[in-house]
């Protein structure tokens, strides 16, 4: 691993304690709500019940062990040993264990972490791709994960809304993936409320939303629906409005694109 993945691995770990006692993931009350996939991914991806499914980049694991209670076979990649740690925990406290493997890799490596075996579903949520420098060598990783006709599924940040200030008002960043010059930052807080982080020093990337169509174009696979939302997980900029646990653009605003959902899937020759 490069100093720069390094670096952004040892403030994973700080971010993990901080996570697990946070009212953002609010940890407790996740267990006691048996919480189930979001709807709108459950419609797109369909039922899960009886299939294989890894998450790249799979944090704590919630997302991971949701697919496990919706009958999915588990398996969560994360390079952070503390995260891996956190997501084993509360596999046992869910009583998901046997449906859930939680598998400590660099995403680069997790196929042959995975000791080549393939899924039916590719599972990728918010706050992933941002994290790696080169889309194209990840996307090449994804789609070695994919058994014949499987599923790929990503939920992510949107690249135009990466290129905002922290006030989301002015371009300020790049929107192309340029992986010599990434977006540098020394914040000693995380997108959480709770405590303050040792290691401050991240490196982040941008992919254009056509670099990632392209980038599994060229893996051959097949490009079945691609949404861009006004609508995001996470209060990423002052002026968004929280309705049920969603940000959205208020009336008035222009509606930029702030996450965007792509689904595809592998040929069913391959
Ligand atoms: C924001 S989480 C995404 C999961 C989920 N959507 C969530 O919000 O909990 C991002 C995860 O990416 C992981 N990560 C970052 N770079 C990685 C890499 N190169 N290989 C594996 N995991 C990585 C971090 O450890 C972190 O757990």
């Amino acid at each position: 691993m490069d100093d720069q993945l390094a670096a952004n691995q040892s403030n994973w770990q700080d971010r993990v304690p901080i996570h697990m006692t946070s009212r953002f993931y609010d940890v407790e009350r996740w267990l006691s709500s048996e919480r189930m996939p979001r709807e709108r991914e459950r419609a797109m991806i369909g039922d899960p019940a009886g299939k294989s499914l890894v998450q790249l980049q799979c944090h704590i694991g919630l997302e991971t062990l949701e697919w496990a209670r919706a009958g999915a076979q588990v398996t969560g990649v994360d390079f952070s040993p503390a995260a891996i740690d956190a997501a084993r925990t509360l596999a046992a406290r869910t009583g998901l264990s046997s449906r859930a493997t939680f598998v400590c890799s660099d995403v680069y490596d997790a196929d042959v972490a995975l000791g080549d075996v393939t899924f039916d579903i590719v599972y990728v949520s918010i706050g992933s791709l941002g994290w790696l420098p080169d889309i194209a060598r990840w996307a090449k990783v994804a789609a070695n994960l994919l058994s014949a006709g499987g599923t790929l599924f990503i939920h992510d940040v949107h690249p135009f809304s990466s290129c905002l200030d922290d006030e989301g008002e002015r371009v300020v960043y790049g929107y192309f993936e340029d992986p010599e010059h990434p977006f540098v930052s020394d914040e000693d807080s995380t997108y959480t409320d709770g405590g303050r982080l040792t290691h401050v020093r991240t490196y982040e990337w941008n992919h254009a939303l056509g670099e990632i169509i392209q980038a599994l174009l060229d893996e051959g696979l097949i490009i079945d629906a691609l949404h861009e939302h006004d609508w995001t997980y996470f209060h990423q900029f002052p002026w968004l409005a929280e309705t049920k646990g969603v940000w959205r653009t208020p009336d008035g605003r222009p509606r930029l694109p702030l996450s965007f959902t792509v689904l595809a899937h592998a040929p069913r020759v391959r």
